[in-house]
């Protein structure tokens, strides 16, 4: 299986209710060879008309976090665990996350990174509770580095805030931009 066959089985996808307002499916970005997967939330309006995560204002703030530590987005992979733009930009619902994160758990086997940075606190719940890591609210674990252990051999995982908060919270931005020094470190 790569990114190419994963991509055609989202395609037309109906799990979940999300599927009736969308544009399209916001898949993912970036390279199938990356060590690093960033992991956002849903897509926004902007995402659902392009078909690209983070191309709105949180994803020029994402690019400049980026920047920040030497990365370009086709370095990395970007993708979201609920795939479809929720309505309004509401927060993803429970089932649709359980129906979607299927396909996160996919990328994840594919791309087999180095580095999972989720963003934000659904992405970091998900991520945290899926490999048994014991974590606390984002506010606890932002910047942290969990070690995660598999048959494959291990890899990171560095939570940050959502860089949408960082357009509501100014102050924000320069603790973004430290714990993205520790995505840095680590790879
Ligand atoms: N916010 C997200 O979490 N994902 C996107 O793709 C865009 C904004």
């Amino acid at each position: 299986m790569d990114l190419g066959e994963l991509e055609r089985d989202i395609r037309g996808c109906e799990r979940c209710k999300l599927h009736r307002k969308r544009a399209q499916i916001v898949v993912g970005d970036g390279s199938s060879d990356a060590d690093i997967l960033f992991v956002g939330e849903a897509p926004g309006r902007q995402e659902d008309r392009e078909g690209i995560p983070f191309v709105g204002r949180a994803g020029k703030l994402l690019d400049s976090f980026l920047d920040g530590i030497g990365l370009d987005r086709s370095d990395v992979y970007i993708t979201n665990i609920v795939l479809c733009r929720p309505p309004n930009n509401r927060d993803p619902e429970d089932e649709e996350i359980k129906r979607c994160t299927e396909y996160l758990d996919r990328h994840i086997d594919i791309l087999d990174p180095d580095v999972i940075v989720p963003l934000g606190s659904f992405a970091t719940s998900y991520i945290l509770d899926k490999y048994d890591l014991r974590g606390g609210s984002i506010s606890s674990v932002h910047g942290k580095v969990f070690t995660v252990s598999n048959l494959k051999g291990s890899f990171k995982v560095v939570p940050q805030y959502h860089p949408a908060a960082a357009l509501y919270n100014p102050d924000l931005k320069n603790i973004i931009c430290d714990d993205f020094e520790k995505v840095k470190e680590v790879v």
